[in-house]
This record gives structure tokens, C-alpha cells and sequence, in this order.
């Protein structure tokens, strides 16, 4: 199968949010501390009627529904979360309710779990899948979804809750270039979630965003290095030889740099770590003398830094992001509308940014254009590769029924949220620390708090079993 990638995609993320602005004075934190040094507008969260299995559910099911495919259509299912309520019984198991009318339970795939890489993990498995001697003409599906809760601190701001499934099959709108992913996995107790009664994780803060940003550089020195080695390859000649394609993203024949793609999609566990992180590719482009354009020549005063130096160093960071900044606006910023608006949805996080990417351009500025992106999950695993927009010749699933899809999102996310006051939100937190593992129990918020189509709680036995309806 030729252009293996994304078919079809869809979003969910629930209807309550709390107001960063409100939450800096609600936790006493000096005024822009969430808003202007994190980069935070708004944070989702759900309540007790929601848990992963129903967000996934609810996102599988509208996925579904809208490009109209049948259950017995598809031959493999993968789930990527972080958001445990079974150490043994996956989500995907759950999602099968939804195939059970159909008979098809020859669905390949399971959980994958790693922080907030395990969505890249379950989409990786799905392109492997078809491109591989096992596939048997059938769609995958893959759906992340996680809730991001923090206990009380400077943490508890970079919540959010959401989930997003993806269809893949060959001829698709959005191919993932072959032979082309770079990765980075180290054992490191950055962020962790060792204790199985509490929801939050234990987070060192700052080893995470170091974490992050040194595993950044592996990834995008080991890509540079594959596009070169590949850049023989048929998709990269394709590229080249494409008229489509912008100069930018045909300059450097054979190097990879800024330049070299049109978006670059980043994991946002906050929106002003992305603006650090596109700076600090720009390090790795000036160490290797490439980007003649940019005003780098404040940067030579630290070419001697240590690599460990270098991440500490702030005056260096600062110029950093100031060289970047044009190319940032250009190529990153207008993916951080979801991240921005609905908060770190944990693994649904680095598809957020692609979804608000594809909805801040007009169709014709898509098409033919690489974004590159990388997903990091702490712990720790990372991955970049890319995937180029193409002229996809599948009139079931095109990028125009793609880009219709998700605009209702866009309009959902501005016009049809509910807002909840900080106190409230603390006080409901506080709630749930104390039920969260009670058992029987029913959720004490109705349907009221639901979008129309979404899966809810219904209840959980003495067994723990839970039931689910959708509204
Ligand atoms: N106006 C403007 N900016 C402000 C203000 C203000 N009033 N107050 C503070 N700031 C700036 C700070 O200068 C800082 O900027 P800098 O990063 O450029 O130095 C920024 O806001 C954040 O302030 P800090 O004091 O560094 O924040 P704190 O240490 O309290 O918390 C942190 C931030 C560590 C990210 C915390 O929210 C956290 O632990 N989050 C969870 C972990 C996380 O998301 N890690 C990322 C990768 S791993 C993952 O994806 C889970």
C-alpha cells in the first residue's frame, strides 16, 4: 500500500474549562505567571460522569459516525493513554462494546502505555501495521485520550483532559513519510505515576522540561542525520522534484533544517515550552552553520558552552527565542490553538497541535507541505518524524472532508464551553481525591454537564464494573 497515514480524524474534549487568568488569583500566583509565562488561556477538565473509557468511546463513536465506516471495516484498534483505571483490563477492550452489533471481534491492537507517548506508540503500530506482510486490506483505528490532573501547586495549571482518534489506511491526505523517524528512550524519573491510588503524578517540574528538551536535540539530530542518509528515497525525491512543493521546503537538498518544513509540531505540555523548544532548533541548525538568514550572530558568544550548559543557560535562551521568533510565528504558533485553549491533554496533546495547524491555513496553503512533529512522553520516550500533505486520490476520505470535520470543533472550542469559577473546580478536586476509588458508586453530576452524542459513567458495581450510555 502506497501513502500510508491519516484518513480521518476526529476530537473530543468536555464542555468545562476553568479560566487561567482566574486561576493565578485564585492560587495566589503573581498576575501572567499561567497566561503569559506558560502561555495558558483556558484548562478542560471532566467531572465524575467521565472517565478514559468514556472519552475514548465517545470519540471512537463520533469518528465513526461521521465518515460513516462500518465496524467490520476495520481490522485493527490501538489505544494510547496514561490515564490507568485497570492495570490488567485495556481501554481498547472497552472500545469493542462498539463492534459487538457487527460480530467483528478479529480487531488487532491493545493499549499503549508511556506517559504521553503512548498515542504516538498505538499510531506508530497502526502504520506499521498496513505497510506490513500482516495487513489484510482493513482500516486501523487509533484513539489517545487522557485526563491530566496535578495535585495543588505550580503543576496543577498545566492540566487538561481530551481525547483524539485517527483513521489510517493507504491513499490518505496526510502520509507519513517512510523510512523517516528519529527516536529517543532513557530511563529517567522525570513525571511518574507510582502511586495507584491517586490520579496525580509525582512530577519533578523542571527535570522534565530539561528531560524534554534534551531528548528534543537527540530526536532532530538523529532525523537530520536520517533525512540526509535517505534523501535518495523516493517520497524525499518526490518532494524535490514536486514544483507544488514551496522553495523553502525544497532548499538544502539533502540537509534538514527550519527551513526544510513547513509546521513544526511539538508535544505542549505548555505553550511556552513549544516557543523554547522551536528555539532550541535553531541552536542545533546554528552549531551546524546553516540558517544564514536568521540574525544569529549574537549567538557566537556561547558556541563553547557545554551541551549541558547550554540548557541552563537563560541569557542564551532568551536570544534564542528572539532569532526564532519570526519563523516561530510563521511555523508553530498557529498550532497551539487547542493546546492554548483546552490544556495538556497528555497523549492527544501533539494532535491537538496538528489539528489546529491544519485549521489555520486555507486548503491550498496545505497542500504539498511537510510538518514535522515530535511527541514526548515523560519517563521517557520521544519520537520525531514527519508527514507530508498530499494530492491523495481516495474520494471516501479527503483532506477537504478532514478540514469540514474538524471546523466544528474550532467553533465548539470558542462558542459552546461552560465556564467553572477556580473554587469550584478546587473544591470538586478535593471531591474527587476522596471518591475517585469508591465503590459502588454513581457520579453526582448528570447529563446536563454532556455534549449531545457523548458517552457517559453511568455507574460503577461493588465488582467494579462499569457501565456506560451515551446522551
Ligand atoms: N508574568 C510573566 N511570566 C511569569 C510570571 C508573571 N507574573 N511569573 C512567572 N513567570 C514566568 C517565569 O519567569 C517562568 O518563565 P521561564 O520558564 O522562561 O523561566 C515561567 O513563568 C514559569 O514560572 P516558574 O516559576 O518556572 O514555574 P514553576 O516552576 O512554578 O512551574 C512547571 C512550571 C515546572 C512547568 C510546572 O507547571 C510543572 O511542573 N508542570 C508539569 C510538568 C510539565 O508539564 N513538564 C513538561 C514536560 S513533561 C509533560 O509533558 C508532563
Amino acid at each position: 500500500p502506497q501513502n500510508v497515514g491519516i484518513l480521518a480524524m476526529e476530537c473530543y474534549f468536555p464542555l468545562q474549562f476553568v479560566d487561567q487568568e482566574k486561576l493565578e488569583q485564585f492560587d495566589k500566583v503573581s498576575s501572567g505567571k499561567y497566561t503569559i509565562g506558560l502561555g495558558q488561556s483556558k484548562m478542560s477538565f471532566c467531572l465524575d460522569n467521565e472517565d478514559i473509557n468514556s472519552i475514548c468511546l465517545t470519540v471512537l463513536n463520533n469518528l465513526m459516525e461521521k465518515y460513516s465506516i462500518k465496524p467490520e471495516e476495520v481490522g485493527r484498534l490501538e489505544v494510547g493513554t496514561e490515564t490507568l483505571i485497570d492495570k490488567s483490563k485495556s481501554v481498547k477492550s472497552v472500545l469493542m462494546s462498539l463492534f459487538e452489533k457487527s460480530g467483528n471481534t478479529d480487531v488487532e491492537g491493545v493499549d499503549n502505555v508511556n506517559a504521553c507517548f503512548g498515542g504516538t506508540a498505538a499510531l506508530f503500530n497502526a502504520i506499521n501495521w498496513v505497510e506490513s506482510s500482516y495487513w489484510d486490506g482493513r482500516y486501523a483505528i487509533v484513539v489517545m485520550g487522557d485526563i491530566a490532573l496535578y495535585a495543588k501547586g505550580n503543576a496543577r495549571p498545566t492540566g487538561g483532559a481530551g481525547a483524539i482518534a485517527f483513521l489510517i489506511g493507504p491513499d490518505s491526505p496526510l502520509v507519513f513519510e517512510r523510512g523517516l523517524r528519529s527516536n529517543h528512550i532513557s530511563h529517567a524519573y522525570d513525571f511518574y505515576k507510582p502511586v495507584m491510588d491517586s490520579e496525580y503524578p509525582i512530577v519533578d517540574g523542571k527535570l522534565s522540561v530539561v528531560c524534554y528538551l534534551n531528548a528534543l536535540d537527540k530526536c532532530y539530530q538523529l532525523y537530520k542525520k536520517k533525512f540526509q542518509n535517505l534523501s535518495s528515497i523516493n517520497a524525499l525525491n518526490d518532494l524535490n522534484n514536486n514544483d507544488n512543493y514551496s522553495n523553502d521546503e525544497k532548499k538544502n537538498n539533502g540537509n534538514f533544517n527550519l527551513n526544510s518544513a513547513s509546521a513544526f509540531l511539538f508535544h505542549s505540555p505548555y505553550c511556552k515550552l513549544v516557543q523554547k523548544s522551536f528555539a532550541r532548533l535553531l541552536w542545533n541548525d546554528f552549531l551546524e552553520n546553516e540558517l544564514s538568514e536568521c540574525q544569529m550572530n549574537s549567538l557566537d558568544q556561547y558556541k563553547n558552552l557545554t551541551n549541558e550548559e547550554s540548557f541552563l543557560d537563560k541569557q542564551l535562551e532568551k536570544e534564542l527565542v528572539k532569532a526564532s521568533e519570526t519563523l516561530f510565528k510563521k511555523k508553530t504558533s498557529p498550532s497551539l490553538l487547542f493546546a492554548k485553549e483546552i490544556g495538556n491533554m497528555y497523549t492527544p496533546s501533539l494532535y491537538g497541535c496538528l489539528a489546529s495547524h491544519l485549521l489555520s491555513k486555507p486548503i491550498e496553503n496545505l497542500r504539498n507541505t511537510r510538518l514535522c512533529l515530535f511527541s514526548y512522553g515523560s519517563g521517557l520516550a520521544a519520537s520525531m518524524y514527519s508527514i507530508v500533505i498530499s494530492e491523495n486520490k481516495n474520494e471516501r476520505f479527503t483532506l477537504e472532508k478532514l478540514l469540514e470535520n474538524l471546523e466544528r470543533h474550532k467553533t465548539k472550542l470558542n462558542e459552546h464551553r461552560v465556564e467553572i469559577e477556580p473554587e469550584l473546580y478546587d473544591k470538586y478536586l478535593q471531591q474527587r481525591e476522596l471518591t475517585n476509588k469508591k465503590v459502588p458508586r454513581v457520579p453526582s453530576f448528570d447529563t446536563q454537564t454532556l455534549y449531545p452524542g457523548t458517552w457517559y459513567l453511568k455507574s460503577i458495581d461493588e465488582n467494579y464494573k462499569r457501565k456506560y450510555e451515551r446522551v
